[in-house]
């Protein structure tokens, strides 16, 4: 059984978001309207998330001792990381001292951080389908990876990514020897951390690729049960989502496989919560590529597509509540760009945004725009995905960003 309190009394029940961007802020809202305490955490002041909260705290995340500290002093009974740049070895240590539960498991949040535990652990340990991959600490040994010096060759095309990044930064394709420096530059300038590692992979040349949100909770007789919400297609630009769709048409065949593997990964990391598992599909043949365990920005779409959208989802599995993971009616999204570099930018076109059938827009509230930053998002629901792709992103370019006068 579950019981919740009644926030800021004592009987409280206090969840702590490490990560308050737009993702977290949605996570937070379905907490609150459980009448969850919310703790609203991130690297700088009035981040999304903590404009919902009842508390805001800003500390580097990354730095184990600041992390100890304020989860002691603030006494969560969760905490559910939104991010990857997070000390988990640490968070680790207070999950095995018994001071807290980490969603959906410490060990979940240190494997998923960087390309290097997941990886192995879903094609080394599970056995599951991924490109073929190599990682590599310098430029010879990414040459030698690529002309199978020692083992089999990776090849051209390939796909070179830090270990630690995420969003598609310092990502990029090799398509002949003559890109193999500039990938291998651009990807030490565009890692989270100051250590050259990355991963090379072989390209994976696929008809289309989904996220396969996977929804770990509680039955009715109190196991962990797997279920899943319907396929979101989506359309990466330079390793960001620009639109998701769902849901996206599949084989049975290669549904049931990507199923299959979601399954098998997510039962592996543990713990309940929401899953995006990103796969990658040509014909009845299905890679894993990679998992976060915490809802995906393409399931944003989620918001116009579901009866309980994937931020509802992760919240309810949390806590040990039912979901329901069908689908309400097809639909999509399409991000809202920053398009100019300014503190405190105004919005036109909201209006003419909302007027499109079927159509609602999140604003995300950050207080600093860059041309490339995720602003907002038009959602749309429609008769059928086409018609649905079609108005988000003609409601997206409707919103015109630009600084205040
Ligand atoms: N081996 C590959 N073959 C073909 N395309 C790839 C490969 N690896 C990555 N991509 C493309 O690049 C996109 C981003 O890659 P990946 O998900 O690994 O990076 P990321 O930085 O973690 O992105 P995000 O944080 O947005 O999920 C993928 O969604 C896919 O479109
Ligand atoms: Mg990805």
């Amino acid at each position: 059984m579950t019981t919740l309190g009644t926030p800021l009394s004592p009987s409280a029940t206090r969840v702590m978001l490490l990560g308050s961007g737009e993702l977290g802020k949605e996570v937070l809202i379905a907490l609150q309207r459980l009448g969850v305490e919310t703790i609203a955490v991130d690297r700088y002041p009035n981040a999304p998330g903590q404009q919902v909260a009842h508390h805001a705290r800003t500390i580097t995340m990354s730095d184990p001792a600041q992390l100890k500290a304020l989860i002691e002093a603030e006494k969560p009974m969760l905490v559910v990381p939104e991010i990857e740049a997070i000390a988990t070895p640490m968070l680790e240590e207070l999950e095995a001292a018994g001071v807290v539960r980490v969603i959906p498991t410490a060990r979940a949040a240190r494997l998923t951080m960087d390309r290097e535990g997941i990886r192995r652990l879903a094609a080394e340990t599970l056995g599951l389908p991924t490109s073929p991959y190599k990682f590599c600490d310098s430029l010879d040994e990414l040459q030698a990876a690529i002309d199978g010096k020692d083992g089999p060759a990776i090849g051209y095309p390939c796909v070179v990514k830090p270990v630690m990044s995420s969003s598609g930064k310092g990502q990029s394709k090799i398509d002949g020897p003559q890109d193999v420096r500039k990938a291998w530059d651009y990807a030490m300038a565009g890692g989270r951390v100051s250590h050259g590692r990355v991963i090379v992979e072989g390209f994976i040349d696929f008809d289309y690729e989904i996220t396969l949100l996977t929804v770990r909770a509680k039955g009715e007789r109190g196991e962990v049960e797997c279920t899943f919400c319907e396929p979101i297609g989506h359309r990466q630009v330079s390793g960001d989502y620009v639109e998701s769709w769902q849901p996206h048409p599949m084989a049975p065949a290669a549904l049931a496989k990507a199923q299959e593997i979601a399954r098998a990964v997510t039962a592996d990391l543990g713990g309940q919560g929401l899953f995006g598992v990103e796969l990658f599909v040509k014909g009845e043949q299905v890679w894993f590529s990679e998992v976060s365990p915490r809802p995906h920005d393409t399931g944003m779409v989620t918001m116009a597509t579901q009866w309980q959208n994937e931020f509802e989802l992760h919240a309810r599995a949390i806590l040990g509540l039912p979901v329901d993971t069908s689908l309400k009616s097809p639909g999509a999204s399409a991000v809202i760009y920053g398009g100019v570099d300014a503190q405190g930018i105004v919005f036109d076109g909201v209006a003419e945004a909302l007027r499109i059938a079927g159509c609602d827009i999140r604003l995300f509230g950050k207080p600093e725009s860059f041309e490339r930053r995720r602003m907002g998002v038009a959602l749309v629901h429609a008769k059928d995905i086409d018609t649905a792709r079609h108005l988000a992103r003609e409601a997206a370019a409707a919103v015109k960003p630009r600084a205040a006068s």
